[in-house]
């Protein structure tokens, strides 16, 4: 939560930070803001509330200049979104400048004792601290990087921040402490840049280095210098990343959601990538770091992660009770860390996290561990906090996911852990002979699926929101495997359209929900042809019995289907374990759809943010 941007080099700075902050812009929307110092040791700083849109106004008509700048955008914790609680914030003086990603656990007690020395805040904010903590040490007599390493050790709670002075030309100094999402610093050619997530850097360079906590970076347009935040020296290679440019350009789609969306048959592609050996029907995931005879010992696989990537997980954990024939589930991850779970070497939990920072996931994963569980994580974010927090990472190699609402990372995620799935049955002797060669010809099929499930919700979905954008209420139903599917329906209804929607299994209707039905609460049907289907049917017919409109998301040529349903979007023959994956399409498509009449920020949805970096 929250975006930070720095910028040291011979460009003019403003224009960087606010490429980076637009880059950024999805970790938090609240309110934004930059400083930028020139050689002289003048600093400028502008703050706008609201989306980053106000802050370019206000620097297009107050322009600063310098080649050195820091920037914030800014998911409210501590004070409302307002321009005084924008960051970067200030000394007294004027001279240091932060921005800050996390929560200062300990601010009312340091904003007491600093108050009682004299210094005056400006703001509601736990962060305004930082500037006067590092300007009391500075006043010490320490030197700047060595001032905000100490300042940066008095703070309680995980944070990222960086840090300006106006008279220490060239200079900048990150800090990282426990995880409130990453830093990546990135090395160009006599220029040298940081960021919260790599698509601020991705545009200038493919040099990168993430920090991890408990480090301190003192940056520099010739170079950057890593310590512990012991103050020792610290060093650690260089990642070269190595993502197309074009992932972060919306191109000529309306939103970033919808591209994304569109992407899917593409982002599926790659997460299968050099993980199916076709000459011997086998799934290689060489990061998993099981033995067959540690596979064999599993007896428990568990699924964790928050919102969409926990549906996710829920439907990860029927493949792998399928593929694998080992009991598996899935559970909140917050809920999970709380409640003390019994764990062992023969239990595998599974986080997934797209962007790699969520807390609650993170803290559920450090947890297993610790507690001698194996762990794996499935993410988007290579580098992350996640890929250190468990065992082993598995990439799905998405690319970038710049709307706020996830949708291609979902379908990535399923497909690794259709993979993963297939790995633990080869290795447990559940998947083999024809019934593994199936399941692999089967799953190399699903981006082409996924292309045929994007063109005919396509063609329908449009005419299907013109006529239901404006209910209060949906209801989205599915049994079996299609269950995890009405809740991701639903909850990317709530989260672009902000009407009220609920996912649940068909069979829970009559009871309870079934009270809910009449003319303005379409109900939307996950009706594909599999063993469930008949039971699908009957639900339908019983919400249509009383009165309500039913959108049916069904598989093509099924006939009964369009007798029972008003509207019908169609889907391709798909195999049933893969229906989820190719379901989940015309379900984001008719929740794009509709928040798109409603005339909604669908990429920066109220209130949200793309990374949960605080529990
Ligand atoms: C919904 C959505 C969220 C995330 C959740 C977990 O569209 O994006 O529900 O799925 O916040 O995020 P990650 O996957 O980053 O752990």
């Amino acid at each position: 939560m929250c975006g930070i941007v720095g910028y040291t080099g011979t460009r003019d700075a403003a224009g960087v930070v606010l490429d980076g902050l637009v880059h950024l812009a999805y970790r938090g929307y609240d309110s934004a803001g930059m400083a930028v110092a020139d050689d002289d040791g003048n600093l400028f700083l502008r703050k706008a509330a609201g989306k980053l849109d106000n802050l370019l106004q206000l620097v297009g008509s107050e322009p600063v200049r310098g080649s050195r700048g820091i920037g914030h955008t800014r998911w409210a914790t501590h004070g409302p979104p307002s321009a005084a609680n924008a960051h970067p914030h200030a000394d007294g003086a004027g001279e240091i400048v932060v921005v800050h990603n996390g929560i200062v656990e300990n601010y009312a007690e340091l904003k007491a004792r600093l108050a009682a020395n004299g210094h005056a805040f400006l703001s509601e904010t736990d962060s305004e601290v930082i500037p006067h903590l590092i300007q009391e040490l500075l006043a010490d007599g320490a030197p700047f990087e060595e001032a905000v390493r100490l300042a940066a050790g008095r703070i309680h709670g995980a944070h990222a921040i960086a840090c300006m002075h106006a008279k220490e030309p060239g200079l900048i100094v990150a800090a990282r402490r426990g995880n409130a999402g990453g830093v990546a610093v990135g090395a160009g050619t006599g220029e040298a840049f940081i960021a919260s997530d790599l698509p601020a850097l991705i545009p200038h360079t493919s040099r990168v280095l993430f920090m991890e906590p408990e480090e301190l970076v003192i940056v520099r347009p010739e170079g950057f210098e890593l310590r512990t935040m012991e103050g020792r020296r610290a060093s650690r290679s260089v990642h070269y990343v190595d993502v197309p440019r074009s992932i972060l350009e919306r191109g000529a789609y309306k939103h970033f959601t919808l591209k994304e969306i569109h992407e899917q048959p593409d982002a599926a592609q790659r997460a299968l990538h050099e993980r199916i050996a076709f000459e011997s029907d086998e799934v290689a995931l060489s990061e998993l770091p099981l033995s067959k005879a540690e596979m064999a010992a599993l007896n428990r696989v568990l699924f964790i992660g928050m919102g969409t990537s926990l549906h996710a997980g829920q439907v990860g954990a029927r493949y792998v009770e399928t593929l694998a024939r080992t009991p598996a589930s899935f559970e909140i991850a917050a809920e999970f860390s709380h409640r003390d779970p019994a764990l062992d070497e023969r239990t595998l939990v599974i986080g997934i996290t797209q962007s790699g920072e969520t807390a609650d996931t993170l803290h559920a994963l450090r947890e297993a561990r610790a507690q001698g569980a194996r762990t794996a994580c499935i993410t988007n974010a290579p580098g992350s906090e996640a890929t250190r927090a468990a065992e082993c990472a598995l990439l799905v190699h998405a690319g970038a996911e710049v709307g706020v609402a996830s949708t291609k990372t979902m379908v990535s995620s399923m497909v690794t852990a259709y993979l993963i799935a297939c790995a633990l049955g080869q290795g447990r002797g559940t998947l083999s002979g024809e019934r593994a060669a199936k399941r692999v010809d089967d799953i190399a099929r699903l981006p082409a699926l996924l292309g045929a499930s994007l063109e005919m919700a396509d063609a329908s979905v449009e005419a299907i929101a013109e006529r239901c954008f404006k209910s209060r209420s949906f209801l989205f139903i599915g049994r079996g495997l299609l269950e995890p599917i009405a809740r991701e329906g639903a909850l990317k209804m709530k989260e672009t359209s902000y009407i009220h929607a609920d996912g649940l299994s068909a069979a829970e209707m009559k009871h309870g929900p079934i009270a809910l039905i009449g003319g303005d609460t379409p109900v939307v049907a996950l009706a594909l042809r599999n063993s469930l289907y008949p039971k699908m049917l009957n639900a339908v017919a019983q919400v249509r019995a009383r009165g309500g409109p039913v959108i049916a998301v069904a598989t093509e040529g099924s006939k009964e289907v369009t007798e029972l349903a008003d509207d019908v979007i169609w889907t391709p023959e798909t195999p049933s374990l893969l229906q989820p994956v190719v379901a989940t399409v015309p379900v984001q498509l008719l929740a794009y759809r509709t928040a798109d009449l409603l005339g909604n920020d669908i990429d920066q949805p109220r209130n949200l943010a793309k990374s949960v970096t605080v529990e």
